[in-house]
């Protein structure tokens, strides 16, 4: 399947074996995927405490994304509908213009020292930095089992922070590892021996999930064609606009963009809490909110980027102790963290694309809402083939309410052959 076109339209036991074949799973761990309880309770009791069972969420995959060249089939674990669409619209529309081109940074989280209750925070900076080099060894001592693999710790910086503290940030690369729990070993061991040297009192020692020191971007360039025209281009360039100069918009905005990330968070066991907190405080780092995306029209051609901290891992905490999320992270080609962090922004970036175009356009309800339908003649009390005939119908008419399904099953009671009235505007 060369750009994965129609692959929605294809029933599941065709997608998975597409996505199986593209992936070279084994027949087991493609038996995971469609699996609805693939988490054994012995597992999921030694995740979190006090569990009685496992949360299913349904497991989808975007499709059409050309990532720096290499095609990307995107597992997502979403609860809402039209996300796992949108991805795969964006990824088609940025395909037409050569797909994504990312960056990132090399994978170091920041550790944080707070020591409390100096009289001259600044004077204590210019004293400790003289032993930074001789802490960054020690500390690299504390953790040989990182420094074999490549990583360990790059530098150290003071920052004085207001209410006579010093703040120091210990720069640790993690490698493969999203690094929490070495970032916080850092800081623990780091503590003491830094409050003694500045006289301080030892404050708070943890990481800090504003991960200014993992960004990664994604840019696609597309022909206005592709997009609609040159007029839908420019509606695009103006929505992006808007989220810059108003911090309402912005939230939704970066909602929007945080709906590519965190399903490939949940489906890749990857901690969304920690995506999400460092996305927000980026979005607010000029002390002012706005978009995490710009977008702009040259010489015929749609403009994306989008800028933000990506601090994912592809080993430690729970993505290789999974079998789903393990399986998920063979289906995106087994990348390191630095790849999957580059995968990860370009599935935002398309999110994002495919929410403006549609909300420079037609608005956002006609897409989603079509997609959203069933889950509306479901609540709405009806069940199988009659929810699906409802929904078909409430999206032809593109009239989607609980109201409107209730109206259409009664109609759908009263057809003397069983079945719905002719399509036509409610
Ligand atoms: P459409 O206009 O009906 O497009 O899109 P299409 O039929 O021409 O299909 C284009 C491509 O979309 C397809 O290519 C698929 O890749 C994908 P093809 O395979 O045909 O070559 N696609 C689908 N994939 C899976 N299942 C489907 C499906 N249909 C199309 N059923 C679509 C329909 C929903 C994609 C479009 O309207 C869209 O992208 N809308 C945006 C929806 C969205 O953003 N949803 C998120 C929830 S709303 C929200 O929370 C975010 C927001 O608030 C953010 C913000 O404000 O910025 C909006």
């Amino acid at each position: 399947m060369a750009t994965w076109s129609g692959f929605h339209r294809l029933d599941a036991n065709e997608r998975l074996r597409l996505v199986a074949s593209h992936a070279r799973l084994t027949a087991q761990e493609a038996a995971l995927l469609q699996a609805p309880s693939a988490l054994p309770h012995e597992l999921a009791a030694r995740f979190i405490e006090n569990a009685v069972g496992s949360f299913p969420l349904p497991l989808g995959f975007a499709v059409g994304f050309l990532v720096d060249g290499v095609e990307r089939v995107v597992p997502m674990a979403v609860e809402e509908s039209s996300v796992v669409a949108a991805a795969s619209h964006g990824a088609k529309l940025a395909r037409a213009g050569g797909g994504f081109t990312t960056t990132s940074m090399d994978p170091v989280t920041i550790a944080q020292v707070e020591l409390r209750g100096l009289r001259d925070p600044a004077a204590a900076a210019r004293r400790l930095r003289r032993r930074f080099a001789q802490w960054r060894h020690d500390l690299d001592e504390a953790i040989p089992s990182m420094v074999a693999r490549g990583g360990g710790v790059r530098r150290i910086e003071a920052r004085p922070v207001a209410g006579n503290r010093l703040v120091l940030h210990v720069h640790v690369d993690t490698r493969d590892a999203m690094g929490a729990n070495v970032a916080n070993t850092v800081a623990e061991r780091l503590g003491p021996v830094a409050a003694e040297a500045a006289g301080a009192r030892l404050g708070l020692r943890i990481l800090s999930n504003l991960a200014t020191a993992r960004v990664a971007t994604a840019s696609c360039r597309v022909p206005v064609e592709a997009v609609g025209g040159k007029e839908v281009a420019r509606g695009i360039a103006e929505a992006d606009a808007f989220a810059h100069a108003d911090a309402y918009r912005a939230a939704t905005h970066n909602k929007g963009v945080m709906n590519g990330i965190d399903p490939v968070a949940l489906a890749t066991g990857n901690d969304w809490r920690a995506l999400e907190a460092g996305a927000h405080a980026y979005a607010a780092r000029t002390g002012r909110y706005r978009a995490l995306t710009k977008w702009t029209v040259r010489a015929g051609e749609l403009h994306g980027r989008l800028e933000l901290p990506v601090p994912v891992g592809t080993v430690g905490g729970v993505t290789r102790l999974h079998p789903v999320a393990r399986a998920c992270l063979k289906v995106l080609g087994d990348p390191d963290a630095v790849t999957l962090s580059r995968v990860m922004a370009s599935v935002g970036l398309a999110q994002n694309l495919a929410a403006l175009r549609a909300l420079a356009t037609e608005g956002i309800q006609r897409g989603h809402m079509a997609l959203h339908a069933h889950n509306v003649a479901l609540q709405a009390g009806l069940q199988g083939k009659d929810a699906e005939a409802v929904a078909r119908q409430m999206a032809a008419e593109g009239h989607v309410s609980g109201q409107r399904a209730r109206a259409l099953a009664l109609e759908f009671k009263k057809s003397a052959r069983g079945d719905l009235a002719p399509t036509r505007k409610a």
